[in-house]
């Protein structure tokens, strides 16, 4: 392992490596622990990567990258050094098939690189459409929408409600539940261009979590003691002599939807200013698709990258769609339809459900049976996966993992992404880098190393294994493993592969 500071060698070598994988030694870890010998030598222990430029942080005040406020995203900091560091120059193309909010794209076509990008949630569309028509967009027209909405009223006897699924109900006060209704119908049947209209969906996209009884916290959507819904749980708490709820969000007085969205026009309003006065349109062409990584990815030829930037969801239970419940149902994304795009989420959820017969089905309809069969045998061949499967089983027969979905979602984790790590590997061209955030982490006391066991799949593949950046600060544990299996740092990674 490269050390950055020499009095810090004793503590690095003991806090980035792994010492035990399975506490109280309850399973096999061998295959973990020879990788984990094997990788540590490419393991260098960061100081140009902080975990603000692997998370949304940086971007908060970042001109154009807040339009989307997506706390998944990483900064476009990490992207630039990443762009810096694997020498990629205007004209190449990079790939990043989890988008998000377009972190990867919006750099690379800043700085006249041409961009791919995938992603399943339909605001990553609306956002990433958004930020690169700032170039076009006519500062008189947004001035005039700005005028416009400061000048409009919603009648008194307005009584639409803006679309709403199971667990949106009850998210906004009565009356901008209509007021989002009211602005909607507005910014649809103006006559104003569509990128500006674009933008406006954009605008309320962001301004929604701010106007309602919802606050978005790690893996849930926490809920004001107004709401509906914590008003009904404290009535039945009370009614079945429970104790009140002690932990209570209260977000004060809410702004309505208007204010709101005319603080997020303006903002925006100056980015665009500021971008079209002082930088200057480079050359480039951004290629965005809403849709699965999984099942595009086959589709496109061979060797026509220079590099990927990007970071999976984590394989850490994480809903995407419960998170952004608000937007997706605002988008009139129904109940049903939010069941479906939960399924098509690499596999992070205890809900999701196996795809492989239809990546099978897939790359059968496309012809490539034999390249599934290939990257199927990678999977299946790989020892250290196997031992973490394994040891998975014995912890839930053992009572040690509560619920039996974890075990799907390890296992779906591990074989969809070396099905992306295989397709990435042949899209790359020779000489391309593959840099992939991502966080280690722990089921019922049992370390998965995400980083090394991803990289070992790509060196099965063919790829050069480069280096692994580990942040400086690790992750700690959930509260229950803690209790039950004592405190183990999880490393959160920058993977770096090279296609040779
Ligand atoms: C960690 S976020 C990426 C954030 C991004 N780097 C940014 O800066 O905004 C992971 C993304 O993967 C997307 N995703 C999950 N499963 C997907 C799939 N099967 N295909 C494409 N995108 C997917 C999620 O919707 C999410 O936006």
């Amino acid at each position: 392992m490269k050390q950055l500071h020499l009095f810090d060698i004793p503590l690095i070598a003991d806090k980035w490596q792994v010492q035990n994988f399975s506490a109280d030694n309850f399973g096999e870890q061998s295959a973990r622990m020879s990788l984990e010998q094997k990788l540590i030598d490419i393991m260098i222990v960061s100081d140009d990567f902080s975990r603000q430029s692997v998370s949304y942080q940086l971007s908060k005040n970042d001109c154009l990258h807040r339009w989307l406020k997506y706390k998944e995203g990483f900064s476009a900091d990490l992207v630039k050094k990443l762009l810096r560091e694997f020498e990629i120059k205007a004209g190449d193309t990079v790939l990043d098939p989890f988008s998000g909010s377009g972190t990867t794209n919006l750099v690379c076509k800043m700085q006249g690189i041409n961009s791919i990008g995938f992603d399943i949630l339909p605001m990553s569309k609306i956002a990433i459409e958004a930020k690169q028509s700032v170039y076009e967009y006519d500062l008189k027209e947004i001035n005039q929408i700005i005028s416009e909405i400061d000048q409009l009223e919603m009648p008194e006897n307005y009584n639409k409600r803006t679309p709403y699924i199971n667990i949106t109900d009850g998210a906004y006060p009565k009356n901008t539940e209509k007021e989002i209704a009211f602005f909607a119908e507005w910014n649809k049947n103006s006559n104003y261009s569509k990128s500006a209209k674009n933008l406006v969906m954009l605008c309320m996209l962001n301004s929604l979590e701010k106007v309602s009884y919802t606050a978005k916290d790690g893996q849930f959507l926490r809920w004001d003691y107004r709401s509906k819904k914590m008003r009904e749980s404290s009535e039945y708490r009370a009614k079945n002599g429970k104790k009140p709820l002690v932990i209570r969000l209260d977000k004060g007085n809410l702004p309505t939807l208007k204010q709101v969205l005319l603080e997020e026009l303006k903002s925006v309003f100056v980015d665009i200013n500021s971008i079209q006065k002082y930088t200057r349109q480079e050359e480039s062409e951004l290629k965005f698709v809403e849709g699965n990584a999984l099942y595009e990815l086959p589709k496109y030829g061979d060797n026509i990258l220079s590099g990927v930037i990007t970071s999976p969801p984590y394989c850490n239970r994480y809903d995407y769609t419960r998170t952004y419940a608000l937007e997706l149902a605002y988008l009139e994304i129904t109940d049903e339809k939010i069941k479906k795009l939960r399924q098509e989420l690499l596999s992070c959820t205890v809900e999701n459900k196996p795809k492989i017969e239809y990546i099978k089905e897939n790359y059968e309809a496309l012809g490539k049976k034999k390249d599934f069969d290939n990257i199927l045998k990678i999977i299946e061949k790989n020892k250290t996966l196997a031992e973490v499967n394994h040891s998975l089983a014995e912890r839930s027969i053992n009572g040690d993992i509560n619920n039996r979905g974890v075990l799907r979602m390890i296992d779906g984790y591990f074989t969809e992404l070396t099905f992306i790590y295989a397709e990435l590997f042949r899209l790359c061209k020779s000489g391309a880098k593959v840099a992939f955030v991502n966080d280690n982490v722990r089921y019922g006391g049992e370390v998965i190393s995400v980083d090394f066991i991803s990289t070992e799949l790509a060196e099965q593949i063919g790829f050069k294994p480069v280096k692994v950046y580990s942040l400086k600060q690790q992750k700690g544990n959930s509260s229950q493993q803690m209790a039950k299996f004592g405190r183990v740092a999880l490393r959160k990674s920058i993977t770096v592969w090279e296609k040779p």
